[in-house]
């Protein structure tokens, strides 16, 4: 008996659909990837100052590498592949001395920047231990964070300076956190199950605003935001950037002005849509391909110990299964997209001019460094070492 025709509703079924695919060129971070290698050309935040201790080592995980984070005795910050250079013990078990770390198996002993300096069970501490070297990263500490340089030794650019970040004014200071509050987490959580690329785009999306904050979940942030915004979105010479023009029911007006830089710097201005300029700049830092971490540097009162958060949100990992799905917040809609977002199945829509221009731009800054050229926003000249966070909500007649 033949087949009965299809009945036309039957059109479109997830039957058969085409196997789904992630764009890796643009998504993976591992090293010698073409991501990987151009996020290799930038400084990293790795860890915060004030945990990295004396005391112990941590380990770390970045751009799918593990690492071990330690100071030693000296004060001095060092980042060292973690298999001792021996016969592979791993340093987080190490021992923290004034001139670096000992291995606790034979009791090596490296220095900040990977040297090994003592050989306890060799003669005379090991003759031949100034060969040894333990794979190290270089790293610097500025506004309370430890970076590092991953990348090839003579590309190595200058550590960049933030404006917003400098001058701290008598009764603020910097605060430095790896919270998921502003990824739609809290600050009890600080890794991000999802790739690093969803996050940063995000910044680059602001339709979800008046969307998955103002309406569908209610008032994440304040009723303001769910005016529809009229957007411009531009081209910078160091990633994208947005204008979005509200016109509010008061009849003020406000342009909130928001960047993504290369290689994933947000600077985001308050979601309160409180006049002036960002107080602070974030890193949607890769783990590795499937997971972030933020970390956030912003000048708040000195009084104040967490990052500024919208009195409406509720703390994340306090709620339940069933509140998620009736408030989905950003950790919803981006972790929802899944460990990496399935790019071959997206339908862009106009909406998403900015997520386009920034996936663009990124895909060439990764093809310019593999034709060996730098990619935009690393510096070399100190004169340009002071990077300007232009991110604001700039209401046009403040007098309103
Ligand atoms: S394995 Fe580290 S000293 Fe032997
Ligand atoms: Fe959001």
């Amino acid at each position: 008996m033949n087949a009965v025709a299809q009945p036309i509703r039957l059109f479109g079924t997830a039957y058969g659909r085409k196997p789904a695919t992630h764009d890796a060129t643009l998504t993976e971070v591992g090293p010698g990837t073409p991501c990987g290698e151009f996020m290799r050309r930038y400084w990293h935040p790795v860890g915060l100052s004030e945990r990295v201790t004396m005391e112990r080592p941590e380990r770390v995980r970045i751009l799918g590498e593990d690492l071990i984070l330690f100071r030693d005795r000296k004060g001095r910050p060092g980042l060292l592949y973690p298999r001792c250079a021996h016969r592979g013990t791993d340093l987080f078990f190490g021992r923290i001395e004034d001139e670096g770390i000992r291995c606790c198996y034979h009791g090596w002993l490296f220095s900040v920047d990977g040297q090994c300096l003592d050989q306890p069970c060799e003669k005379n501490g090991g003759e031949h231990r100034g060969k040894i070297r333990q794979p190290w990263y270089a790293v610097q500490e500025r506004y309370g964070i430890v970076w590092a340089y991953m990348g090839p030794p003579e590309k190595m650019p200058l550590l960049p300076r933030w404006d917003i970040l400098e001058d701290v004014a008598p009764g603020m200071k910097l605060h430095v956190t790896h919270s998921s509050l502003y990824a739609g987490g809290d600050d009890d959580v600080e890794l991000v199950p999802c790739n690093w690329l969803q996050e940063w785009e995000n910044v680059m999306d602001p339709f979800h605003i008046p969307v998955l904050h103002t309406s569908f979940s209610g008032v994440q942030f304040v009723p303001e935001m769910g005016v529809m915004p009229d957007v411009q979105w531009e081209y910078t010479d160091t990633g994208v950037r947005y204008s979005a023009y509200r016109k509010l029911e008061d009849g003020r007006e406000v342009d909130r002005v928001t960047a993504a830089m290369f290689p994933y710097v947000r600077m985001v201005p308050n979601v309160q849509l409180r006049h002036g300029a960002a107080s602070g700049v974030g890193w949607v830092v890769p783990v590795d391909d499937t997971t972030l971490r933020l970390c956030f540097a912003m000048k708040i009162p000195e009084s104040e110990n967490a990052l500024p958060r919208s009195p409406n949100l509720r703390p994340w990992s306090k709620m339940t299964p069933a509140e998620r799905q009736r408030f989905p917040g950003d950790w919803e809609a981006q972790v929802g997209q899944g460990p990496i977002t399935l790019h071959g199945e997206e339908h862009l829509a106009t909406s998403d001019k900015g997520v386009g221009m920034l996936r663009r731009s990124l895909l060439q800054q990764i093809k310019a460094v593999q034709q060996g050229r730098d990619p935009a926003g690393v510096i070399f000249d100190p004169a340009q070492e002071l990077v300007r966070v232009e991110a604001g909500n700039f209401f046009r007649d403040v007098a309103k």
